[in-house]
């Protein structure tokens, strides 16, 4: 099969990182006998840099004509003070909604080897396995109108909370498809007790719900779901939320399993999925070779899923990951007691030969003379 694909390096941290996933991806195209075809493009403040604009038109053209899109991060500090539509990030939400990426899914799943990176007691935490399904181009991050306005001492800033009943519809439907496939449980997270939104939120994935009779739905508020990912991680299956409440937990959901650094994304929807680790740039750590490259190799195993239907290819790096930190390999985020930390690249090694390692194909068995 002929991969297609645009990486998108962004800033800090990003480029270190895809640098390791596009290894990885590239050694198990080979393995399977795949062809990879990668052109990379700027984004986010490396493209304000280059450009003066987060998004160029000729990196949005780019993604658009590839089959899928494998994003670092984007965000620097060097941009705080620019308006809004001249923040790194505004680049990647523009990309978000240009792709019609209204879906992200991201996992956070608790890797037995890394019992002692959770704050939580490992008997709490062990055989977490939990989706989240944020909606991504809704809510408070599109709705208008927005603005800042008025003299310094006297400002006022609006941002607006939006959904529509299509926008929830789409997105529990992606939960629920999603939840049949695993544990059968969703739960939507909602702070219907307050707004609007989420009141025609919970009416919607009602709805939508009797549709899937064998999967059992729940709904919680957002303040007491935050409590019981803590608490008791492992009852949750599929959270299905809106953008804003997604994107706080599921930076939550990577503390308890570990690290942020661990957790990977695929914004699917449209015609071509945008694929991300939940992390940020990190601007603290980049260029020190020393970020953990495993959410965006992880995300490249989602492209392969999610965008090419390669579930072997997909399985072959996840399982990859499991065997180098089942073997000790830590990065410093996860790096401590009896286990040093080893670099990005080092780390990206690990997962090239452990995925060489488990594709060799059986062959045929030996004839005896
Ligand atoms: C994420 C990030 C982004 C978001 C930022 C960088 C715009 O935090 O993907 O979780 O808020 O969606
Ligand atoms: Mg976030």
């Amino acid at each position: 099969m002929l991969l297609n694909l645009t990486i998108l390096p962004g800033d800090g941290i990003g480029p270190e990182v895809t640098e390791q996933a596009v290894l990885v991806l590239q050694s198990v195209a080979d393995a399977f006998g795949h062809q990879l075809r990668l052109q990379r493009k700027p984004i986010g403040g490396a493209a304000l840099t280059a450009a003066n604009d987060p998004l160029p038109a000729d990196t949005l053209r780019a993604c658009l004509a590839s089959s899928a899109v494998l994003l670092g991060a984007v965000g620097s500090p060097a941009f705080d003070h620019n308006p809004g539509h001249l923040r790194p990030e505004a680049g990647l939400l523009r990309l978000r909604r240009e792709l019609g990426a209204y879906a992200n899914l991201r996992p956070a799943v608790f890797f037995p080897a890394l019992e002692d990176c959770s704050p939580l007691r490992p008997e709490v935490v062990r055989g977490t396995d939990i989706m989240i399904v944020r909606e991504l181009l809704g809510g408070a991050y599109f709705g208008q109108p927005r603005s800042i306005e008025g003299n310094p001492g006297s400002q006022v800033a609006v941002n607006t909370m939006r959904y529509a009943e299509s926008e929830i519809e789409r997105i529990a439907r992606v939960a629920f498809e999603l939840a049949m496939k695993r544990k059968r449980k969703v739960l939507s997270v909602d702070k219907a007790n307050v707004l609007e939104c989420s009141r025609l939120w919970r009416e919607v994935v009602t709805r939508i719900g009797k549709d899937y009779p064998g999967v059992k739905l729940g709904h919680q508020y957002v303040d007491s779901a935050a409590m019981l990912l803590v608490q008791r991680p492992t009852d949750f299956d599929v959270v299905l939320t809106e953008n804003m409440f997604g994107d706080i937990l599921s930076d939550q959901a990577g503390g308890v399993v570990g690290s942020l650094g661990l957790l990977a994304s695929a914004s699917v929807g449209g015609p071509v999925g945008l694929y991300e680790p939940v992390h940020g740039s990190a601007p603290d750590i980049a260029g020190k070779g020393i970020a953990n490259p495993l959410g965006a190799i992880l995300s490249a195993a989602m492209l392969l899923r999610h965008s090419f239907k390669l579930e072997a290819e997909a399985a072959c790096i996840e399982n990859a990951v499991s065997t180098v930190l089942s073997q000790g390999a830590r990065t410093a985020d996860l790096a401590g007691k009896g286990h040093p930390a080893i670099s990005t690249a080092e780390m990206g090694r690990r997962v090239v030969e452990a995925a060489k390692a488990s594709s060799i194909p059986a062959g045929p068995a030996e004839k005896s003379a």
